[in-house]
Order: C-alpha cells, then structure tokens, then sequence
C-alpha cells in the first residue's frame, strides 16, 4: 500500500493542466466518493498493525497533496482570467507561423521592372494567346520565311493564326500600334515554345521585353541602357559585350553577355570557359516594323531587347537547372525567404 501511494505522490507532483476542465478531472479521480483517496481508506483497514502508523501518515500526506494541488491549479486559472472557464490558457506562446518566400522568377522580375523604371520605363502587360500578325507578320517574320522556325510555336488547334506567344515582341506591336511615340517601355509575361524540357530549355519560360522609340534614339542609347541594367542587376564590376546577331525586326541587332559573376571572367562551368555568360537579343528596331504600327520612321527611330528572366536568375542566384523554377520544391523556393 505504502508503494502505490507513494507513485501517487509522484503522478500528483508532476500533475499539472492547461484547463480547469482537467483540474476537476483530477478532483474526481482523487476525491470523489468512489475515487481513490476514499478506496486507499477502505484498504488501510486491511493494513497489519505494525504498518497502519506508516501507512496513515503517508496516506494523509496524499489527501493533503491532492487537496494542496487542486487548489493551486484552481488559483492560477482564475487569477489569469476566464480562459479558466473557456478551457483555454491564453498564456500559452503560440505556435510559429513560417512566412512564405517569393519565388525567384518573381523576385527577379521585380528587380528588372525597378531597374528600368528608374531611368524612366514605364510596364505593360499583354495577352499570351496571340494572333499571327502580333507574333510574327508585324515583327517582319514573312510567311514561309525560314526566321519563324527560330521558335517553335504552339498553335491552336484548327486555326493556324492563333497561338501561344513565342516571345514578348509581341507587346512591342500592340504598344506600339496604339500609341504615339515617344514610347519608352518594358512588357513583362510569359512566353511558350514547343522545346523538350531540359536543364536549359522549357516550354514556359518569362521574358522581359523592352521598348523605347523617340525621334534620334541611337545604338549608344541601347547601349548604355544596357550597361546600366547589368550593372544594377550584377554589379557594379560587370561589363558588357555585344555580339552581331539576327532577328528579322531589328537592324542592327545583337545578342548581349555579360561578364560571368560566378569566376568574374576568369572561366568556370558555368561560362562555359569563355568569361561571358549570354542574356538577351537587342537591336535597333526596323523601320518596316515601325511602318507596320503606324510609326513614321522617317522621323523616329527605336531600340528594343528581350531578356529571359530564368537565365537572369540563373546567373544571378547561381541555379543550374532550370526545371528548378516550376517543381515548386519547398527546400528550393524555402531559399528565397527575406527577398522581394
Ligand atoms: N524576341 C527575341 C527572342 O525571343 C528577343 C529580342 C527582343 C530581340 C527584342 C531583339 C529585340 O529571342
């Protein structure tokens, strides 16, 4: 007997509750007319003699504990308030809620939209179902012209003007169509091509494109604007590097690098061991294009880009694969938290 109650003890020392709901519990358990201090005086009158002096003081040591106990708990739930009451201890620290993080792409993008809104851009957005003469005819890719193999389109099923755009350029012919220069703008969104997946290639990828036509816009405005986005997206060390390329509605057009951030020029994987590190097509709008919107190209001129927003956050958060960005893996978007 002696044993049981001193394990009562115990379980009562080490009793302790967030409601008074469980305080009355344990009084019925304890004290009740069938609980178990009453059942512990039934069995004392069984205890042999030499161990009823033992056993009784330890057995009143327990109606004192329980009683001692029940009314401490019962003064601490009142003394701090009615969530005695309600079974609630509001005193309890809340559990931590975890902030989400942005996703890269949407980080990235905001940067770029606040780069060039600093030097005057203002954004647009427009559809990604396009009508043929927005993704191509307008932008000088002719019909049968081997240009339009460049991007493998999505059409829609049974109306072959209909498709999913394959660029941003698209935007430019829209912009441009209903406004009257000077425009000086960049069109964020999503962009689609019928590619295999790969660690570099996707079928959904985001551009930014970018547009500025006035009268005497010139190549060294392209230029410097260019430079000035890769030293604020990169840093301020990074140079820049035009090469000649094609596209069928830029003349003179060009693909720019930028000097690889990860080796700073010197040659890792990343690079490819050449120091530079493509990111977009640019060039100086065709004044054909111009003419198809409208635009007097004898009097004005332009300069247009294209970024991938994907290969910009590649290069600038070090990600080699870019199926990363749409799996939606917590440990990777997780990695992100505390950026905008
Ligand atoms: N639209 C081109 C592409 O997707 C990029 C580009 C935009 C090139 C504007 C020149 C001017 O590859």
């Amino acid at each position: 007997m002696q044993d049981k109650i001193k394990a009562l003890l115990q379980e009562i020392a080490s009793f302790s509750s967030a409601s008074a709901g469980e305080v009355e519990q344990f009084r019925l358990k304890f004290l009740s007319k069938k609980g178990i201090i009453t059942d512990l005086f039934e069995d004392f009158k069984h205890v042999p003699a030499d161990q009823k002096k033992a056993a009784g003081v330890l057995l009143n040591d327990l109606k004192n504990k329980v009683q001692e106990k029940i009314n401490t708990l019962k003064q601490a739930h009142e003394s701090s308030g009615d969530h005695g009451k309600s079974g609630m201890d509001l005193t309890r620290p809340a559990e931590q809620v975890e902030l989400g993080a942005r996703h890269p792409i949407s980080i990235v993008r905001n940067q770029i939209i606040e780069i060039f809104s600093r030097i005057g851009f203002t954004i647009a957005e427009d559809r990604e179902i396009e009508d043929d003469w927005h993704n191509f005819t307008a932008l000088n890719f002719p019909e049968e012209h081997p240009a339009r193999d460049m991007q493998d389109t999505f059409f829609i099923e049974k109306n072959p003007d209909i498709a999913l755009r394959t660029h941003t350029s698209s935007v430019q012919i829209r912009t441009m169509e209903k406004t009257t220069p000077p425009i000086r703008m960049i069109f964020p969104g999503r962009v689609f091509r019928n590619e295999a997946i790969s660690a570099r290639a996707h079928c959904i990828f985001h551009q930014v494109e970018g547009l500025y036509v006035d009268k005497n816009v010139s190549f060294a405005d392209l230029k410097q604007t260019l430079l000035y986005f890769a030293k604020e997206m990169f840093g301020e060390k990074t140079q820049i590097r035009l090469r000649p390329s094609y596209f069928p509605f830029t003349e003179p057009s060009g693909e720019m690098d930028v000097s690889c951030l990860i080796c700073g020029g010197k040659g890792c994987n990343i690079c490819k061991y050449t120091g530079w590190v493509e990111i977009l097509g640019c060039g100086m709008i065709d004044p054909s294009v111009l003419e198809n919107c409208h635009i007097d190209s004898s009097v004005y001129t332009g300069f247009a880009f294209g970024m991938g927003i994907e290969r910009t956050t590649m290069l600038k958060y070090q990600i080699k694969d870019l199926r990363l960005f749409f799996e939606n893996d917590i440990r990777f978007l997780e990695q992100f938290k505390g950026s905008y």
